[in-house]
């Protein structure tokens, strides 16, 4: 019987493995990832979109492909995502992971339930490489290569306006105008950045000037909850980063996750700077101990993270979402949407289809809606866990024209183009504490994130 069998059980062995395996478990280079993206948006074009969102110092396109039942346009209501790969050349792990992501959304999308509510109700942004020059420019040593800089030599995850140092105009480099060029081309609502070097999914601050974010080595946001669910959803749904001793004589990190500040600060960093300026939640995941890992460990990889990168996804449905509308319906741009208790240092505001997106855990939540020359409204919403039913809690809020010439607006601070600053004084003591701690694991550390 065996022997009848075999036969049969090869072909259809090897009927599937062609249709299951088109992507090679290997490093490809910036020429294949650019012909693999336009084979993958020919063959999908109802639900694909690709372009290049800039070009790195030596001329390379910084590619993107969006996926999404709307993948050319933004849709009232469905929010935007994005995963950033291989902003350190020598980090590879994250470029090679999104192109597998890619490869299931595409194959799955109509056929597996879970990736096609994924794609019907999200617009999902993946930039496999923010910094192809240094991948090309890389060998594959673990820990160091030069690989890691733009070609200018420049740590691109330290060239980004920085919320809590001083007014410095510093040169920002071509891949990090690009990416900020992107950000205020979309509104983002929830991000990743793909890291290696250690297995920890970091969340915001990164930086701090000493003011009250800073507790206990951590610098903490208005949003500490949120970033702790989000890191820990992806930890947990990851087969190992949870348990945490990942990497030898790494730090140990509880759960899996930490705080980007308590590991050990920096400044001009990407995530702070999508959180704090352009109100889109990121995290900073390191993915593997060794940067540029043997291609033998990619398949391992795939597996331990492909669950995680898929439940991170979902999270974008955290919280409540709507418009806000004038009397007569007309969407109010710019308007500002405060969560009582939560002083962003740039408060979140309406975009230009007068649409907000907050994530916030279930629970009640005061908000305050404030928008020039109308009346600001206060409402208590009961919030639910959107990400099980693949959205956010939808909703509006309408204004009345305000009766007084005073336009009734809350101020920031200062202006949130350019700098944030905690009010003068606050820092000194605080700040000399705050350095003593982490400066010599920042020492030890500053070439990992
Ligand atoms: C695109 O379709 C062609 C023809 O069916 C196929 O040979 C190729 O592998 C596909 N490529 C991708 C990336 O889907
Ligand atoms: C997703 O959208 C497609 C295209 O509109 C539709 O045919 C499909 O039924 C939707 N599926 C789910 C699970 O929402
Ligand atoms: C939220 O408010 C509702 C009443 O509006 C109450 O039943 C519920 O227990 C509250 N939930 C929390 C988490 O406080
Ligand atoms: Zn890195």
């Amino acid at each position: 019987m065996m022997v009848l069998f075999t036969p049969c059980l090869c072909l259809w062995l090897g009927a599937w493995v062609s249709t299951t395996s088109g992507l090679d478990f290997r490093y490809h280079n910036t020429v294949e990832i650019e012909q693999y993206l336009k084979a993958v948006n020919r063959n999908y074009s109802s639900f694909t979109h690709l372009h290049s969102i800039g070009k790195s110092v030596e001329g390379r396109d910084l590619w993107v492909l969006v996926l999404g039942k709307y993948p050319n346009e933004h849709k009232i209501g469905i929010p935007e995502f994005k995963y950033v790969g291989n902003m350190h050349g020598n980090e590879v792990v994250g470029r090679v992971l999104l192109l597998h992501l890619i490869e299931h959304l595409t194959q799955g999308y109509l056929s597996d339930p879970e990736v096609t509510r994924i794609l019907n109700s999200t617009r999902v942004h993946i930039l496999p490489s923010m910094n192809p020059d240094g991948f090309e420019a890389s060998d594959r040593d673990c820990m160091f290569s030069e690989g890691r800089f733009n070609k200018h030599g420049v740590d691109l995850n330290r060239n980004f306006p920085d919320a809590f140092e001083r007014d410095e105009e510093e040169p920002r480099e071509a891949e990090v105008r690009a990416i900020m060029d992107w950000l205020s081309s979309e509104s983002f609502v929830l991000s990743a950045n793909l890291h290696g070097g250690a297995v920890v999914a970091s969340y915001p601050y990164d930086n701090s000037n000493g003011g009250a974010e800073l507790q206990r080595g951590s610098s903490v946001s208005p949003d500490n909850d949120v970033f702790v669910h989000l890191a820990k959803t992806y930890s947990f749904s990851h087969t190992h980063m949870h348990k945490e001793n990942n990497c030898y004589e790494s730090k140990d990190f509880k759960n899996g996750i930490t705080n980007g500040y308590y590991w050990y600060p920096l400044s001009g960093g990407m995530q702070d700077y999508n959180y704090v300026w352009s109100q889109c939640l990121e995290i900073t995941l390191e993915l593997s101990c060794c940067k540029y890992p043997p291609e033998s460990d990619l398949p391992g990889l795939w597996r331990a993270n492909k669950p995680a990168l898929l439940a991170y996804m979902q999270q974008v449905h955290l919280g409540v979402k709507g418009q806000v509308l004038d009397s007569t319906g007309v969407p109010v741009q710019n308007a500002l949407v405060e969560v009582e208790g939560r002083r962003n240092l740039c408060p979140f505001r309406t975009d230009k289809n007068g649409e907000y997106y907050r994530l916030l855990l279930p629970g009640n939540y005061t908000f305050k809606v404030t928008a020039l020359g109308q009346e600001s409204i206060t409402e208590t919403l009961s919030i639910p866990h959107g990400p099980d039913v693949y959205s956010a809690m939808t909703h509006n809020f309408v204004l009345q024209r305000s009766s007084s010439s005073v336009p009734d607006v809350t101020q920031p601070t200062e202006s949130c183009t350019s700098k944030v600053r905690n009010p003068a004084g606050s820092h000194s003591v605080a700040l000399l504490a705050s350095w003593f701690v982490p400066l010599l694991s920042m020492t030890l550390r500053s070439l990992l994130v």
